[in-house]
């Protein structure tokens, strides 16, 4: 790691819990002769389905495809749209674009990074043409899925969980990404597990199931693996639908089965860093913690500074920060920030006054399970030094 100018080792934003498990399940596939989807991907999606308590669950190489394959088995296609927030990714709304459809975004709750459910509702009555909701459990913190649930009934639209941050977030009615309709999970390399690239779409009847399965496999109504394993006609095949390559290879796989096993492990790991993030920076008025909803996964720490408090902006705090030797980023700069977004749909800041309000103070600090100790403090003593050195005297 290299150093700062207060010559303490540099803290990343984020490392990857990698053992010599996950080496050596490589290596096993790497030595099997097959290397792209066939039987880990399968064991892979058994254990995860088995794990979120979802009756089907479908690997693909990143979670914007399977938000893409996730739309489109839910219907959403030219003349249709979908419902979500400006605060998250971009493929969140692109995926829809892809499909031919179009992005409706509502504004953010006040007192979380999660979709405003009043929101949603004046869009779904101002708008029939939205097909489905797509919240986002941003960081791991749970969308309010009961008031979104309810209202998806009552318009008769689909709910398709943005799901790329919240595994394993538990809830009293199961886990974040089992709760609509279709829950999509990334396992990109930063996310709470993870097989570099890759991601996992969970659904709960059989029909959505063998759509995704085919529509990942450029529309071909047979896998790969099926068409090897099956005696005889191994090369007949038929396309239905045009379709994509969206599919998992079982190297990826692998490492995700060893990752999973873990899941638990790094939760409680990440649990308890954030716990006592929390509980340090609870002292300091110039910032504000993140919201916890129960069980949430913890995939980010996003502080919030308080601007009134301070002399300088987020901006400014960040850099220092990262010139203290602190690993930061940003989640996340909203769509209508976007030059593609703003030409698109002409909106801008002032359309989503808490989206703004967030965006404009958060950070992202450097969050992982196997940070040490020593690393937890010096992030508290880092942010609470920047804070204090630049605290408004005229402070309200
Ligand atoms: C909220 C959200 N949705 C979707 C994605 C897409 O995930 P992937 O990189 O696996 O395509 C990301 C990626 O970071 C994300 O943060």
């Amino acid at each position: 790691m290299s150093e700062n100018s207060n010559n303490e080792p540099f803290i990343p934003f984020f490392l990857p819990s990698i053992s010599s498990e996950e080496e050596e399940a490589a290596i096993r596939v790497l030595r099997s002769g097959w290397l792209t989807t066939g039987k880990e991907a399968l064991a892979f999606e058994e254990e995860f389905a088995r794990f979120t308590g979802s009756p089907f669950a479908l690997a693909v190489n990143s979670a914007s495809s399977g938000l893409i394959l996730a739309m489109d088995a839910m219907g959403i296609g030219p003349g249709t749209k979908i419902l979500t927030t400006p605060y998250t990714f971009i493929s969140t709304a692109t995926s829809a674009m892809h499909l031919g459809a179009d992005v409706v975004y509502a504004d953010i709750e006040p007192k979380s990074y999660s979709i405003d459910p009043e929101k949603i509702e004046d869009a779904l009555r101002r708008d029939k043409t939205i097909k489905a909701i797509v919240p986002v459990h941003i960081a791991g913190n749970v969308c309010d899925m009961n008031a979104i649930g309810s209202l998806a009934k009552r318009y008769g639209v689909k709910v398709i969980e943005d799901a790329a941050h919240s595994f394993p977030s538990r809830t009293p009615d199961g886990f974040a990404g089992t709760l609509g309709d279709a829950g999509v999970f990334s396992f990109y390399a930063t996310k709470t597990i993870t097989t570099g690239e890759g991601g996992m779409i969970t659904v709960k009847d059989a029909e959505t199931a063998a759509r995704i399965r085919m529509m990942r496999s450029h529309g071909i109504n047979r896998t790969i693996w099926d068409r090897y394993t099956a005696k005889g006609a191994a090369w007949k095949y038929d396309v239905t639908a045009e379709g994509w390559k969206f599919n998992l290879p079982d190297l990826l796989a692998a490492i995700g089965r060893v990752q999973l096993t873990k899941a638990d492990d790094f939760f409680r790991k990440r649990s308890a860093i954030a716990r006592r993030l929390t509980e340090a920076f609870s002292r300091f008025d110039f910032l504000e913690t993140p919201p916890d909803s129960p069980g949430n996964a913890w995939h980010l720490y996003l502080i919030r500074i308080v601007p009134e408090k301070l002399t300088i902006g987020r901006d400014e705090f960040a850099d220092k920060l990262q010139a203290a030797g602190l690993g930061i980023s940003m989640h996340f700069i909203p769509h209508f920030e976007m030059t593609y977004i703003k030409n698109r749909y002409g909106i801008s800041r002032e359309d989503f006054p808490e989206a703004s309000r967030k965006y404009e103070a958060t950070i992202s600090l450097p969050f992982w399970p196997d940070m040490t100790d020593d690393m937890v403090e010096r992030i508290i003593r880092t942010v609470g030094e920047v804070g204090m050195r630049n605290y408004s005297r005229s402070a309200p």
